[in-house]
């Protein structure tokens, strides 16, 4: 995407799961604020983005997609206004085919004009819905070779407004496939479909996405597992911050769900740890594999920039249990020693190999691992060139 926009997974907001059709802009004014005053805004959390239903049920005698003028009386430009003084940006929602999912106008051969209306009112980030596609119009087309023509067109009426804008493709029907097009047209991609306020459907999202690890990066974009339940009500605290976890290690968008204006002091930690966020953040871009599985006990591991590994214990069963994963399995070098630091305890401990740990019922426990001693020589010498270019 033009400017880069996608080096790092995007933080923000989404106010879809919360709200669903029920936005307007003092909504948005408060979360804005609310993001700013609890510290949201400085962790990371830039983009405030609106979802479906935020548009008028008409376009307007131009032909340009206008907003609901009872819920943004102001228009879409103003609102941009007041949250890039703030320091943030605004993102948008839209659709490829002729409705959104909520039936409002979609894109559907509009989508040059679209792309310049958004770009016009200094948008920052554009989600692209998979609703309401006229697929009559492809015929002996597959479903993800329809999705590559119109996320393609899509692609390309964004790079024409020579705006940097974030483009989120939001094929929801996992049988598409969509990850094995978006790559080169969008910045991030759905690997499931919408999802629910529970643990059984925060585990499918995670089991989705672990095969497509390959594919997330900072020259390609992000696999996303959706928008975070976390703080939504329906999972206990632990629970969340296994989400907070795993969407980390996976280096998935983090764009939080919840009323961000009425949260408790722990949804707001969970959110805000800043160890956590930077996995997920880490410049390297790699997205977590399942080094190991044993049935409901899961190790995770994750290079980082600075040759740390991020090393996750995930326990999915009913009883907490110890769990122990060696450096080597995380692919760690051989080395004397290693310092543990745990990102949710915020405590450092030191290890000859082991990274262990009694881990609750459904939940996470987070390791930066350090390789702190000196190396080991290697087991198996490489041969090394010598003078050679
Ligand atoms: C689809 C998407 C959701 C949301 C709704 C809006 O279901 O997957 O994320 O955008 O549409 O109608």
């Amino acid at each position: 995407a033009p400017g880069n926009v996608a080096a790092v997974p995007p933080m923000g907001w989404n106010d879809w799961y919360t709200f669903f059709c029920d936005l307007d802009e003092n909504l948005i004014k408060q979360t804005v604020d609310a993001m700013i005053s609890t510290g949201m805004r400085d962790a990371g959390y830039k983009y405030v983005n609106l979802d479906d239903c935020w548009s008028a049920k008409e376009r307007d005698a131009a032909g340009r997609l206008q907003a609901d003028p009872a819920k943004f009386p102001s228009g879409i430009k103003a609102l941009a206004d007041y949250v890039h003084e703030r320091g943030m940006k605004l993102g948008i929602y839209g659709d490829v085919g002729t409705q959104t999912c909520a039936r409002y106008p979609g894109s559907y051969g509009h989508e040059a004009v679209d792309a310049q209306t958004f770009a016009d009112w200094e948008v920052d980030f554009v989600k692209v819905d998979w609703c309401f596609v006229p697929f009559e119009d492809f015929p002996g087309k597959s479903q993800q070779e329809v999705a590559a023509e119109l996320y393609g067109r899509w692609h390309d009426a964004i790079e024409a407004t020579g705006r940097p804008m974030f483009f989120s493709i939001c094929v929801w029907d996992p049988s598409v496939k969509s990850w094995e097009i978006a790559g080169p047209l969008g910045d991030m991609w759905r690997t499931s479909n919408d999802y629910s306020d529970s643990w059984g459907a925060v585990l499918g999202n995670i089991d989705a996405q672990a095969p497509l690890a390959d594919l997330a990066g900072p020259d390609k974009g992000w696999n996303d597992p959706d928008i975070l339940m976390v703080g939504k009500g329906g999972m206990t605290a632990t629970e969340y911050r296994t989400q907070f976890s795993m969407w980390s290690m996976m280096a998935a968008p983090l764009l939080a769900g919840n009323d961000v204006r009425n949260m408790s002091q722990e949804t707001l930690r969970t959110l805000t740890n800043t160890e956590v966020i930077a996995i997920d953040q880490d410049p390297l871009g790699r997205q977590a594999t399942r080094v190991r599985d044993d049935g409901d006990l899961e190790v995770w591991a994750r290079p980082l920039a600075n040759g740390d590994v991020a090393v996750a214990l995930l326990n999915r069963s009913g009883i907490a249990q110890t769990i122990t994963a060696q450096a080597s399995e995380a692919g760690l070098p051989t080395a004397e020693s290693y310092s543990l630091r745990d990102v949710w305890a915020h405590q450092t401990t030191k290890s000859t190999g082991a990274i262990r740990a009694f881990v609750p019922s459904h939940g996470t426990a987070v390791f930066r691992v350090t390789q702190s001693g000196d190396a080991k020589a290697p087991a198996v010498s490489t041969s090394v060139k010598i003078g050679a270019d």
